[in-house]
């Protein structure tokens, strides 16, 4: 682990994610006293700036600075946050971050120096960085990690050439492949939920089961990245990675140890029991202008004849002999009526003949917002009566923990990085197997196999969804 000391590079450092996701999350670990104790941070990229012109810039996303403590911890904050301006292709530049590195490192006192390169780039300059680092910025005193972000490619091919030549680089265990739901909270929770509760994990079988729902919603469209998101689509920006990682530990057998090597091999062996998803199993959408706001296909930067979904529901089989003929329908779409993402367990109706068409019972998972685990179940309606009434067994966080503050999942991921546990990351046979699923449709989609169907921004989805939903099983009860 990088126990005293770290110096951490992001590249990219003028990008979006950049100053969204990895500055403000290094900023509450900092905040926390969670980062080693000697840490420096450098931001690189090309844009060229002095350092007070990027403190500018990150500063505007930390968060909780007003106060007199946040004040102080964000001036501590900036002080450790420098910025080197350098090409991607060049070893000079390269050698210049090095050089800087050697400076901060021959000041430090403590242990011998660790770097952690995280890579906040687009999928273009991924290899040519992993290189020049190699070459040019690879400590060889102290330990070195790189954290890399998707797309991981863009199919099973395409992704074992990238991950291949990574390797030629970097080892396995220096490789950290984020992929963010991984960092969730709820996400990380599935693992107890399921091992540490034998009355839930008793019932998560083809026996009970009816159908499985993993949902994500989104009330925004893809404004302002529409050119970028077309060579992708919503089932590689969210199906293929964040989805199936949630299905992966929701499936998977119980792991010998939670040790990340065990964890993984269980979440890579039931994937390999899911065929590639079948054409009929697949409904994809394309959103519309309405309510003011506008179509997918109104952003210049998307073609006018773009087949590219921008909502999937896709239904895959884990033909494993727990879910053997238990549908996971996985949903995902951008300019939905919510923001919203879920898992709903949804059981058999194994009441009949005793009762009539009372509610099925669903567990549900609550991954954001408001984090919470219900169990949608059926009580006698209180008071002189004998009938039933559906209720609920609630376990919402911020009623139930409200004390606590859940971190961000970057937070949880670069402190992980840093401790050297790559439980929560993607290891590249577990990227395989999900390629090898999500690739065929993929094609069929590209080649304009399967059409998407329109529905309108804000909306629910397509007017077909309820009825493709139904298809495998799901009874829609009045309160879901
Ligand atoms: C990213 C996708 O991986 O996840 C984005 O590329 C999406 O399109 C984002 O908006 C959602 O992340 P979160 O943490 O807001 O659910």
């Amino acid at each position: 682990a990088f126990e005293n000391d770290a110096i951490i590079v992001v590249l990219g450092a003028s990008g979006d994610l950049a100053k969204k996701k990895t500055y403000p999350a290094l900023f509450n670990l900092f905040s926390l006293g969670l980062l080693p104790k000697e840490t420096h941070i450098i931001g690189y990229a090309r844009t060229k700036m002095d350092v007070a012109t990027f403190h500018e810039k990150i500063s505007a996303y930390l968060k909780g600075t007003d106060t007199e403590e946040g004040k102080a911890n964000k001036e501590g904050f900036l002080k450790i946050c420098d910025y080197i301006s350098g090409q991607y292709d060049e070893d000079a530049s390269f050698q210049n971050l090095n050089q800087a590195m050697e400076r901060i490192e021959a000041k430090t006192k403590v242990g011998s120096p660790s770097r952690l390169f995280y890579m906040a780039l687009p999928p273009n300059v991924f290899t040519v960085v992993a290189k020049g680092l190699k070459n040019n910025c690879y400590s060889q005193k102290g330990q070195n990690r790189i954290v890399i972000e998707k797309p991981f490619g863009k199919d099973l091919e395409s992704s074992r050439e990238m991950m291949g030549k990574l390797k030629d680089l970097w080892k396995e265990d220096e490789t950290f492949r984020i992929d963010h739901y991984l960092g969730k909270e709820m996400v990380k929770n599935l693992l107890i939920m399921r091992f540490a509760n034998p009355l839930l994990e008793a019932g998560l079988t083809n026996e009970l089961v009816d159908n499985v729902q993993i949902t994500f919603k989104e009330p925004f469209g893809t404004e302002g990245r529409g050119g970028y998101f077309d060579e992708f689509g919503i089932i590689r920006d969210i199906q293929q990675n964040h989805l199936s990682q949630v299905l992966s530990i929701l499936a998977m057998e119980r792991p010998k140890s939670f040790s990340s090597e065990d964890i993984r091999d269980e979440k890579v062996k039931v994937l390999k029991f899911v065929p590639p998803i079948k054409e009929e199993d697949v409904l994809i959408g394309q959103y519309t202008a309405a309510n003011g706001k506008p179509g997918y296909k109104d952003d210049d930067t998307v073609p006018k004849d773009s087949n590219c979904p921008t909502f999937a529901a896709l239904t895959l089989w884990v033909n494993s002999p727990r879910w053997k003929g238990v549908p996971f329908i996985l949903k995902a779409g951008k300019a939905l009526d919510e923001a919203k993402v879920e898992i709903r367990i949804q059981y058999k109706d194994v009441t009949k003949g005793i009762f009539k068409d009372i509610p099925r019972n669903e567990l549900v998972i609550r991954i954001q917002p408001n984090e919470a685990v219900y169990l949608k179940m059926n009580a006698k309606k209180p008071g002189l009566d004998t009938n039933t009434l559906p209720a609920d067994l609630d376990l919402t966080y911020k009623e139930r923990f409200s004390e606590v503050r859940i971190p961000e999942a970057y937070e949880a991921l670069i402190l992980d990085a840093l401790n050297g546990d790559h439980s929560n990351f993607v290891r590249d046979d577990e990227l395989d197997v999900s390629w090898a699923i999500f690739t065929p449709i993929l094609h069929a989609i590209d080649a304009g196999k399967v059409k998407n169907e329109t529905y309108e921004y804000g909306s629910r989805g397509p007017a077909s969804l309820n009825d493709f939903i139904a298809k495998y099983g799901y009874k829609r009860s009045n309160d879901s």
